[in-house]
C-alpha cells in the first residue's frame, strides 16, 4: 500500500478519509461553512506553527478562518483547557452552525470534541490528527474528554465528528519520541488482531520507513471495525483498552511533579508487557508468546522500570479507574495474539506480580 494512494473507510457513521489525496474530499467537507463564523480551527501551539501553514497552503480559504491553540501537551486537557475553548468560541461568535476543525493529536481531539459536544448543547467538529497516535487511535470513535485532578479521562462524552481525515504528511513534524508514542497502538492492534499482523510487525519494520503507511490503514481499518460493532465501549470495543488499564496508571503515576514524564505509548508500551504477565497468569498465553509479547515491545521501547516504593501509588491510581469492579479489577487480557477477553477480573496480588516481573524483564 501507498500513501500516495486513497482509501474512504465508510463503516463508522461518518468517513474516515487516510492518504496524501484527500484533500479534495476535505475542501467538499468544509465548503458549505466558508463564511464568516463558520470555520473555527482548534490546534496546539506546534500544530498551528507546523501543521496549520499545511492545511492552508491545501486549502487557502481556510486561512481566513479563526484559529486557536492550547500549549501542547497532557496538562491542557483539563477543565481550565476546556473553559478556554469555550472561551474562545463564545467571544469570537461561533453559533451551533459553525464547524469545528481539530488539528492536531489526540490532546485537541479529546479537548476539541468535548469542547463540540458541549459547546451550544452540541456544535459539528472534524478531525485533522497529526499525531501518529491520533491517526490510528484518538481521532477514530468518538471518544472526547478531558483528565481530572491528573486522572485520565475522568470526564467525556462519546460524540462523533463528521469526518476525519488521515493525511500522512503530517507525521513528518513529530519528535521522534511522539511517533513513537503512536506506534504503541500499532503494535496494541497488532497483538488484538492476530498473528498475521504481527508478523508482519516482527520483520524487522523501521517505523520511520514508508512502509509504516500499511500498518497505519491496517490499525485505522481494525478500529473502525472494532467502534462499528459497539460505539459506546460496552462490549468488545474494551478489547481496545488491552495495555490501558496499568498503561493509564503508569502516565498519570510518571508525570506527577516530581517525576520524569512519560507518553501515552511509552504507558501503553509497559502497560503491555505487564498485561500480557497477568493474561500468563490467569488467562492461558503462553509464556513463549508472554515472552514474545515483551521482547517486540522492549525492540522498539526503551522501557522505565517502576521502583517497588511506588507500587501502592499505582494500585491507588489503577482504584481510580473507571474499570473496576470492587476489590478485583477488570482488564482485557490476551488468551493469545488474536485472541483477546474482556473484562477478566484480576486481583491485587496478581497486579503485584507482574510489576515484579516486568521489573525483571527490563534488568535483562
Ligand atoms: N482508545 C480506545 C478506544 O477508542 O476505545
Amino acid at each position: 500500500v501507498r500513501q500516495d494512494d486513497f482509501f474512504e473507510i465508510n463503516s463508522l457513521a461518518y468517513p474516515v478519509f487516510i492518504g496524501s489525496k484527500l484533500w479534495i474530499r476535505l475542501r467538499e467537507f468544509v465548503q458549505p461553512y466558508l463564511k464568516p463564523g463558520g470555520i473555527f480551527i482548534f490546534a496546539d501551539q506546534n500544530t498551528l506553527k507546523f501543521c496549520l501553514p499545511l492545511l492552508v497552503e491545501n486549502i487557502p480559504e481556510l486561512g481566513d478562518h479563526l484559529s486557536y491553540a492550547v500549549m501542547p501537551g497532557e496538562e491542557s486537557k483539563d477543565i481550565s483547557g476546556l473553559e478556554e475553548v469555550w472561551n474562545w468560541l463564545m467571544k469570537s461568535g461561533a453559533t451551533r452552525e459553525s464547524l469545528l476543525v481539530n488539528l492536531g493529536g489526540g490532546v485537541v481531539s479529546d479537548l476539541g470534541g468535548f469542547a463540540a459536544a458541549t459547546f451550544h448543547r452540541g456544535m459539528p467538529y472534524i478531525n485533522i490528527p497529526t499525531s501518529l497516535i491520533g491517526q490510528v487511535d484518538a481521532a477514530i470513535g468518538g471518544k472526547t474528554g478531558i483528565n481530572v485532578a491528573g486522572v485520565k479521562n475522568q470526564a467525556g462524552i462519546f460524540y462523533d465528528p463528521l469526518a476525519v481525515f488521515i493525511f500522512p504528511g503530517f507525521l513528518a513534524t513529530l519528535p521522534e519520541n511522539h511517533f513513537m508514542s503512536g506506534f504503541a497502538e500499532i503494535i496494541k492492534s497488532a497483538l488484538l488482531a492476530g498473528k498475521n499482523s504481527l508478523h508482519m510487525l516482527k520483520a524487522n519494520l523501521n517505523p520511520g520507513d514508508e512502509s509504516i503507511f500499511g500498518h497505519i490503514l491496517e490499525t485505522v481499518k481494525f478500529k473502525c471495525d472494532i467502534v462499528a460493532k459497539d460505539p459506546h465501549d460496552r462490549s468488545v470495543r474494551k478489547i481496545l483498552n488491552f495495555g490501558h488499564t496499568i498503561g493509564h496508571a503508569f502516565e498519570s503515576l510518571f508525570n506527577q511533579n516530581d517525576m520524569p514524564g512519560m507518553l501515552h505509548g511509552e504507558a501503553v508500551a509497559a502497560g503491555m508487557i505487564c498485561e500480557a504477565l497477568i493474561s500468563s497468569e490467569i488467562n492461558g498465553l503462553s509464556k513463549w508468546e508472554q515472552n514474545e509479547i515483551a521482547s517486540l515491545i522492549t525492540k522498539y521501547f526503551e522501557i522505565k522500570p517502576l521502583e517497588k516504593k511506588y507500587f501502592d501509588n499505582l494500585m491507588e491510581l489503577l482504584a481510580h479507574d473507571k474499570k473496576r469492579n470492587s476489590d478485583r479489577f477488570k482488564f482485557t487480557l490476551l488468551e493469545s495474539p488474536g485472541k483477546p477477553c474482556i473484562d477478566c477480573s484480576v486481583g491485587s496480588e496478581s497486579i503485584i506480580r507482574a510489576l515484579r516481573s516486568y521489573n525483571q524483564i527490563i534488568e535483562e
